[in-house]
């Protein structure tokens, strides 16, 4: 996919718990109040068939699905929501905040059940093909996000059922990949109160917005 696109494309990205939900919204407040057109959006999900599918792989045991199945779930969701959601919006020049993205698969379905990374890159590349413009990482400790996202008492607890090993695993792989795509990701301290992570988002965000961030990756 290569249309053309003017506006910005941010995701957030981390474990479990670690606060990225809470953050995508005060993102966005703060954005729409200095006068931007956002449109706020997660995955899986953000698409009438995303979210679809979404109830399939976030509910249920924990082996319900293997993760080459998985790779071609969120795949297929997330090129659902690119064409219907995310590419509209940025082709109209407006700011799309998004909770999570391939990250993610590069990461829960990459790492935590043998090395099928270079499966997830290379679907990704025949049909997403896009990267964010600035992904923020909130980095934190495994216990802490775990003990937050469990006081939740969603049904969406599929990946949180994994336990304490996967998030481990996770937080390093993400910061991990914080290294390897360096010019577009920034890792912000999650374990700070809600209003010192927002500044630092809105800081990070600022920059991207002046044009100082690393598309050159794309
Ligand atoms: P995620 O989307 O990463 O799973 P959420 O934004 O849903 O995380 O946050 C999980 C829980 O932790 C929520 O109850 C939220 O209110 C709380 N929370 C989020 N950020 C912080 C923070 N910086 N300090 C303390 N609690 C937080
Ligand atoms: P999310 O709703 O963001 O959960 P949380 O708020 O607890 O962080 O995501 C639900 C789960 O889906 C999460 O455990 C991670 C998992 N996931 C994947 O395994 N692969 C993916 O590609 C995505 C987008 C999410």
């Amino acid at each position: 996919m290569t249309t053309p696109s003017s506006g910005l494309f941010l995701t957030f990205e981390g474990i479990d718990g670690s606060g990225k939900s809470t953050q995508c919204k005060r993102l966005a407040e703060n954005l729409r109040a200095a006068g931007h057109d956002v449109v706020l959006t997660r995955e899986p999900g953000g698409s009438q068939g995303a979210e679809e599918i979404r109830r399939m792989v976030l509910e249920g045991d924990p082996d319900k699905w293997s993760a080459e199945t998985e790779i071609l779930l969120f795949t297929a969701a997330r090129r659902d929501h690119l064409e219907r959601t995310i590419q509209p919006a940025l082709a109209a020049g407006k700011v799309v905040i998004c909770d999570r993205f391939a990250d993610s698969t590069r990461m829960y379905q990459g790492l935590s059940r043998g090395d099928l990374r270079a499966t997830v890159d290379q679907l990704h590349s025949l049909m997403i093909g896009r990267e964010p413009d600035l992904t923020l990482l909130i980095d934190m400790d495994p216990a802490t996000g775990l003990s937050r996202a469990k006081g939740r008492q969603g049904t969406e607890e599929r990946f949180e059922d994994f336990g304490i090993g996967l998030q481990e695993q996770m937080r390093a792989g993400f910061l991990s990949l914080a290294k390897e795509f360096s010019a577009r990701f920034r890792v912000v301290d999650g374990a700070q109160p809600i209003d010192a992570v927002a500044a630092d988002v809105l800081h990070h965000t600022k920059q991207a917005l002046a044009g100082d961030t690393g598309a050159s990756e794309k």
